[in-house]
């Protein structure tokens, strides 16, 4: 009887301890596991979006790169996380959406093993390539990459990435097979891009935006409905004659399997918050990055984002005939 009334106890002080501790939440920096590569347009989000929600929870919030595998060696650390509220990530259209199509052994269902936080930020796709590209618009990107294709490279940021999977979109579109060329963000391939080693990639505008506006690389078309007030020059893919090819991604932020209600409301409170501010709002926006309207922000609006994505890449992709090795 004694012993059974100790343990009763210890089981309510530790409860008592824990939601304590749920309540204070958080009591330190919390790690923001992004993916890819630093330099990124996942990180660039990350750390905009991030340096506001600091000062909401009062922690800062600290970016850790953990790249690989398409951004899916970072989400499965996230799926697995200790549910205290410490370790969330910026997951996005590849690593949620696109994942299970291509990874027979992935390690997480995106539609199970996490928590939704919120959207943080659309990013429309944009066809890019290096300065010297022998090409002056879309349609004789096209021309050119169908006449030589075989001869060419695509850069991406790995199997299920946004970059790889609306590239692999671009070329059946196009019927084309260019070499793909894995790097571990775009971030990196971009570098090479600017160098002339890789010839061209669909990628996330708020990456490529101020080397286009810098003249650095070529862009030869947006693959949204409408231009982008960030890159006005650049025609959609539609006023370019390829409107079969509009895709547009996005970039949001997940919690372990698990959390706690409470500490999921805090996170989604300060990203709101921050999509609110006028500053992180004017720093998204001058990259091209799409600010999530109310509607489309918390964990709700989130969740059925990602099942609808699972829906939608899987036939595409298996369609394409792409599986990572
Ligand atoms: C990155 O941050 O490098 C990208 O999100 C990679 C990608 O998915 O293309």
């Amino acid at each position: 009887m004694k012993k059974t009334m100790l343990m009763t106890a210890a089981a309510l002080a530790l409860t008592a301890v824990a939601a304590q501790a749920q309540s204070n939440y958080p009591q330190r920096p919390i790690t923001m596991v992004v993916p890819f590569a630093a330099g990124g347009p996942t990180d660039v989000i990350a750390r905009i979006v991030g340096d506001h929600m600091s000062r909401t929870l009062g922690q800062q919030i600290v970016v850790e790169n953990v790249a690989g595998a398409g951004g899916t060696t970072g989400m499965t650390r996230v799926s697995s996380a200790t549910p205290d509220g410490y370790t969330i990530g910026m997951g996005h259209m590849g690593t949620q959406g696109a994942a299970p199509a291509l990874y027979p052994n992935l390690k997480y269902d995106p539609t199970k093993d996490f928590v939704p936080i919120g959207m943080a930020a659309g990013t429309p796709i944009v066809i890019v390539a290096k300065k010297d590209f022998q090409a002056t618009d879309l349609k004789s990107f096209v021309d050119f990459v169908k006449a030589n294709s075989a001869k060419l490279n695509m850069a991406h940021a790995g199997v299920g990435s946004v970059s790889h999977t609306t590239g692999v979109l671009l070329s059946s579109v196009l019927d084309i097979k260019p070499t793909m060329v894995a790097y571990r963000g775009t971030g990196p391939a971009l570098n090479d891009l600017m160098s002339g080693q890789v010839d061209f990639m669909t990628d996330q505008i708020v990456n490529v935006a101020p080397q286009i506006t810098g003249g650095n690389i070529k862009a030869y078309a947006i693959a949204t409905p409408e231009r982008s007030p960030a890159l006005p020059e650049v025609p959609t893919t539609k006023e370019a004659g390829l409107g079969t090819y509009e895709v547009s991604a996005w970039n949001a932020i997940f919690g372990p399997k698990a959390l706690p209600k409470d500490i999921q409301t805090k996170l989604v409170d300060a990203l709101d918050k921050a999509l609110d501010d006028d500053n992180t709002k004017k720093r998204l926006l001058e990259l091209g990055g799409v600010v999530p309207d109310k509607k489309d922000r918390g964990p709700e609006a989130l969740q059925k984002l990602v099942e609808a994505e699972v829906a939608r890449w899987t036939p595409v992709l298996k369609a394409a005939g792409v599986v990572a090795q």
